[in-house]
């Protein structure tokens, strides 16, 4: 994980109970040290007065209020209902959120990021398929990445009228979670989820380039997914099985918000869109620019054959609640905060205008 993200992260969640100090790199060490020497559980508080320092967690573009659990949930999962409205249309979907208390070792772990919060990238991708219905309409939808909530990818199946829709993390905490959600929404029958390991994805491509077979969708990308062992690493009980499904096909359009800043899984990750997105399809890539994080994603995906367009105002209202923030909002930084769009293509598109 690069050090802008760790840094992020402890700001937002870890009861360090120090004051804030001025350097990044002094955070750092602190985090390093609380991670590493504590076994004990992590306050997580996003909206608490606790020790979080960093207070910036969304664009508002959606409303979240709380709606009631069911009788048989756990004390660790709240629902919510993400709404808004937009030309007099109402849009609604309810999210279940884990608010659990991880420990240290789990943080740093196989990826809990996703199992804290709903991230910013993550509600702005989701706004703009709203305002950006048809980009999805009767395409095959993959999410990538989704965390806890595929709150994108969710959007999509409920309102864009896709072909289908898969929704997946390479956390198996996350995935139960969006299973729950997918439920709730009443989408079960054409929306599947799945522990996805871009890691372990990609070296099943990998695997399967070397040793091609024919497939059936596209003779170009070959796939031989009976090697794909899905998710299952650091103690995380990931169904590799029920992958095989998701695997094997190509998909339309491919959404991805938050996940550049890993930087050893760069090129899996790179790899993963590239196999699994059609010769016409169109990824959805959403990050800050996060240090240097961003542009070696994109320069990585050009490597690997994508075409690649960087857009910065991508959206009216995200646009101008980023000017707003700026000029009032302290915790407001742009390089950690405000989500670019990356569109991956492997042909070229023309910009619409
Ligand atoms: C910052 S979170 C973003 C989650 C969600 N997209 C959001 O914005 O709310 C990054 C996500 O990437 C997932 N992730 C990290 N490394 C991964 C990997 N190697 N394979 C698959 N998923 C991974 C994590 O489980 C986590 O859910």
């Amino acid at each position: 994980m690069s050090e802008e993200k760790s840094n992020e992260i402890v700001e937002q969640k870890v009861t360090i109970g120090k004051k804030r100090n001025s350097t990044a790199q002094r955070r750092w060490r602190i985090l390093a040290k609380a991670l590493i020497g504590s076994q004990e559980p992590i306050s997580i508080d996003t909206g608490g007065d606790e020790v979080s320092v960093r207070r910036f967690t969304s664009f508002n573009l959606l409303r979240v209020g709380r709606v009631e659990n069911g009788t048989t949930e756990p004390e660790f999962a709240t629902w919510y209902e993400y709404s808004t409205i937009l030309e007099n249309k109402l849009f609604t979907v309810q999210i279940r959120r884990l608010n659990k208390n991880f420990t240290a070792s789990e943080l740093i772990g196989f990826n809990n990021t996703g199992n804290i919060c709903v991230w910013p990238s993550e509600e702005c991708l989701a706004y703009y398929l709203l305002k950006n219905q048809q980009l999805c309409r009767n395409r095959r939808v993959l999410e990538l990445g989704g965390g806890m909530s595929c709150l994108a990818g969710v959007i999509a199946a409920k309102y864009c009228q896709p072909r289908g829709v898969a929704l997946t993390d390479g956390n198996v905490t996350s995935v139960n979670n969006v299973r729950c959600i997918v439920v709730r929404n009443g989408m079960a029958d054409f929306v599947e989820c799945g522990v996805v390991q871009w890691a372990k994805a990609a070296r099943a491509i990998r695997r399967s380039l070397v040793f091609p077979r024919s497939h059936p969708h596209n003779t170009l990308r070959v796939k031989n997914w009976s090697n794909y062992e899905g998710g299952g690493e650091d103690g995380d009980s990931g169904n590799g099985k029920e992958l095989g499904k998701l695997a094997g096909k190509l998909y339309d359009v491919i959404l991805c918000a938050d996940c550049l800043f890993f930087d050893e899984a760069r090129s899996d990750l790179v790899e993963t869109i590239y196999s699994w997105l059609s010769n016409d399809g169109i990824a959805l890539v959403m990050a800050p620019r996060r240090g240097s994080t961003f542009q070696k994603f994109a320069e990585a995906a050009v490597k690997r054959g994508f075409f690649a367009r960087q857009i910065d105002r991508y959206d009216g209202k995200i646009w101008s609640r980023h000017l707003e923030l700026l000029e009032h909002s302290q915790e407001y930084c742009p390089d950690l905060h405000y989500p670019i769009l990356l569109e991956l293509s492997k042909e070229k598109k023309t910009p619409p205008g």
